[in-house]
């Protein structure tokens, strides 16, 4: 892994925008496809609004971009306010011109029968696009990149997940108290993540630092999913200098 640390999220999420503009152009060039795994929360918030502003004042195109994000809350409503599908709209997908077949979440709406294959058929999905080119991580206090929650597997793939009591603690307030939020989710796996041929790992505050020093110096374990980031040869850790505080 390698760190970038800077002194505001703001700066540092330009330049994160910056770079995914520059692949996006990059395949236009050469008439490909651009495959951009996205993250929602807090965290890339500031990335979507550059990306926004990119596309209305320096006519950056989506045209030829296909997106997947990580996760969804399960079950979940695309209408719903909580819900990621309603996130990535509100934040990117309604202002910009990306084709919307091109758009990927994962439907918080399939029945529980259908759930196993729907995921199987996300993961193929990823697969049929030669995979993710460049994908958008934030990282939550219990190590999870995506929902793939303490004991998730190396080579796991797209799959329902039970969320840790911590995650379901942090969303709270967004769902007005724990009971609220949802018990399950969809979620990309760590070897969906990992095969990613860039990584970039957002991360701003003071209460990631802790997370963020076992993440980047300790040892690779399931406990704690991120460790497994440090066997990815491209991922980049993207701080301020309040979640970098822990790290020697
Ligand atoms: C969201 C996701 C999660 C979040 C993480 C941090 O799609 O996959 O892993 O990135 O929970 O959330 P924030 O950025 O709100 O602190």
């Amino acid at each position: 892994i390698h760190n970038v640390i800077f002194d505001s999220s703001l700066e540092a999420s330009k330049l994160v925008a910056q770079e995914i503009a520059n692949l996006i152009q990059l395949k236009q060039e050469l008439n490909e496809t651009c495959v951009l795994g996205l993250a929602t929360g807090s965290s890339p918030i500031k990335v979507y609004e550059e990306l926004v502003r990119l596309h209305k004042e320096e006519d950056l195109s989506f045209y030829n971009v296909v997106t997947f994000n990580l996760d969804e809350y399960y079950p979940m409503d695309k209408s719903n306010i909580q819900s990621y599908h309603y996130f990535m709209h509100e934040h990117l997908f309604n202002h910009i011109d990306i084709v919307p077949e091109n758009i990927n979440i994962p439907d918080g709406t399939v029945s529980n029968e259908e759930l196993h294959q729907y995921c199987i058929d996300y993961e193929m999905k990823i697969k049929a696009y030669g995979g993710l080119d460049f994908q958008l991580l934030g990282i939550g206090r219990t190590g999870h990149i995506g929902f793939n929650e303490p004991g998730s597997h190396l080579n796991s793939g797209t799959r329902s997940i039970t969320l840790d009591h911590i995650t379901r603690v942090d969303a709270a307030s967004a769902f007005l108290g724990i009971d609220n939020v949802p018990r399950k989710a969809i979620t990309m796996g760590i070897g969906t993540i990992k095969n990613a041929k860039r990584i970039v790992l957002l991360a701003w505050g003071n209460n990631k630092a802790g997370i963020l020093q076992k993440s980047i110096e300790g040892e690779i374990t399931g406990n704690i999913p991120a460790t497994y980031l440090q066997e990815h040869n491209n991922t980049t850790f993207v701080l301020d200098s309040e979640a970098a505080q822990e790290l020697t």
